[in-house]
Formats: C-alpha cells, sequence, structure tokens
C-alpha cells in the first residue's frame, strides 16, 4: 500500500474517532451516522430481549402447570416397587448373633427347598414307594419287577444296587416294559431314588 494512502485511511479513521467522540451517547443522538445504527440496534436487541424474557416467563408458567397435572401422592404400588428396588440384595452376619441369624436363614431355606421337593422331601423309601412305585410294582405292570426274590432281587444280583438306582433315575425301556424316568415324576431327588430303590432291594430279600 503507497505511503500517501495508508496516511489518508489513518487520518479517515481518526476524523471518525473524533467524530464519534463528539457525538457520540452524549451528543446529539441521530446526527452521527454511527449513532443511528447504534440506536436501531438497541431498539431491536431489547425488543428480542423482551422476547425472550415473555418467553421464559411463559415456558415458566407452563411448567408449573404440567407439575400440577401429575400425581405427588405416591400409590402403595408405586412405594412398592421402590422398597423392591432399593431392596439390599444381601446381609451382613457377624459375631454370635450373626451365626444365630445365619443359621437360621440357612434353615428357612432348607425348610422352602424340602417343601418343594416330592413328597415333603422324605428319604423314606417306603413312604415314596407307597404313593408312586407302587403302583407298578406291587402288581408287576409291564414287567416291572416286583418286591421279591424273582423280582428286584434277582435284578440287583445281576446288575448290582448302583446300576438299578442309575437306570431307574435316568429311565429306560426294557424286554418287558417301560420304566418311566424318576417314576414319571421328576420333583424326585437323586438322593429320594437313592433311598427307594434302596428300600425296594431290602425288601425283596
Ligand atoms: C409306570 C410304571 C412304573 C412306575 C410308576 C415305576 N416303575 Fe420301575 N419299572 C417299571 C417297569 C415296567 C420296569 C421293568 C422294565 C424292564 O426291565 O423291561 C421297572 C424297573 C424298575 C427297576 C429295575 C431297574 C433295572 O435295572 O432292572 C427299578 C429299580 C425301578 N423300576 C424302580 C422304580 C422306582 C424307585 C419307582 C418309583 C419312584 C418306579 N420304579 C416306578 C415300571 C414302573
Amino acid at each position: 500500500m503507497p505511503a500517501h494512502l495508508a496516511g489518508a485511511m489513518a487520518a479517515a479513521s481518526a476524523g471518525l474517532y473524533t467524530e464519534r467522540l463528539k457525538h457520540g451517547r452524549l451528543g446529539r443522538a441521530g446526527l452521527s451516522h454511527v449513532n443511528t445504527h447504534d440506536s436501531v440496534f438497541l431498539k431491536k436487541f431489547s425488543l428480542i430481549i423482551l422476547f425472550l424474557l415473555t418467553l421464559t416467563v411463559i415456558l415458566i408458567l407452563f411448567a408449573r402447570h404440567l407439575n400440577h397435572l401429575l400425581p405427588h401422592e405416591l400409590t402403595a404400588e408405586a412405594q412398592a416397587q421402590i422398597d423392591a428396588r432399593i431392596a439390599p440384595v444381601g446381609a451382613v452376619f457377624a459375631g454370635d448373633e450373626g451365626v444365630a441369624q445365619q443359621a437360621a436363614a440357612t434353615a428357612a431355606q432348607q425348610a422352602a427347598g424340602a417343601a418343594d421337593a416330592a413328597y415333603g422331601g422324605t428319604l423314606d423309601g417306603k413312604v415314596i414307594f407307597d404313593q408312586l412305585c407302587t403302583a407298578c410294582h406291587t402288581a408287576g405292570v409291564g414287567g416291572a419287577p416286583k418286591l421279591d426274590a424273582a423280582g428286584i432281587g434277582a435284578r440287583v444280583a445281576q446288575q448290582g444296587l448302583e446300576e438299578l438306582v442309575q437306570k431307574a433315575t435316568e429311565g429306560f425301556t426294557g424286554t418287558t416294559g417301560v420304566m418311566p424316568a424318576r417314576g414319571g415324576n421328576p420333583a424326585i431327588t437323586d438322593e429320594q431314588m437313592q433311598k427307594t430303590v434302596e428300600w425296594m432291594v431290602e425288601q425283596s430279600k
């Protein structure tokens, strides 16, 4: 840029500056080009601010209105759901009291489990046999071995106790008929099957 041009521009902006000083905020508004521009801007700007303020108030009122529509009393159902969500998942057992509590909890769990197991969870082979197995094994239905030396007695002599227990538990199709798994009651535990077959073998001597 040539030096004389730069000088002219500097002079022009200095002039504008003095002009602003003369007619600035305190000067006679409207006379200066800059002042007109400023007041138009201010007018629009305050309109926008006013609009935004109004919008804010409207939004606040609207939110209050929505809030009033919501139920604020907890229903029993909602309270129960909250309780379930924040219920502790475990418990800490400490000291003598803790040991007693733990024993009680284990006992309660076992009692609940026993109720689920077949025939109250009994390990008395006779009880289970009399309620289920007798249906086939007393009369020999479908060739079911009876509780005598020729029936179960002969089978245990041939195969041994463990094999009888396993086959009776898993079920099998033999030469004469079908022995359903666990006599047809899947709720009977392995231990209960063991005890029942042992009892059957005991009766067959
Ligand atoms: C629906 C009839 C039926 C019921 C109920 C039944 N069984 Fe059997 N079971 C059979 C038949 C049939 C056989 C013989 C199948 C064959 O050898 O052909 C048999 C065979 C057996 C054997 C001999 C297994 C072997 O290896 O030879 C045992 C042990 C036995 N059952 C135990 C039980 C017990 C315990 C129950 C009750 C929990 C039970 N059964 C309930 C029909 C039944």
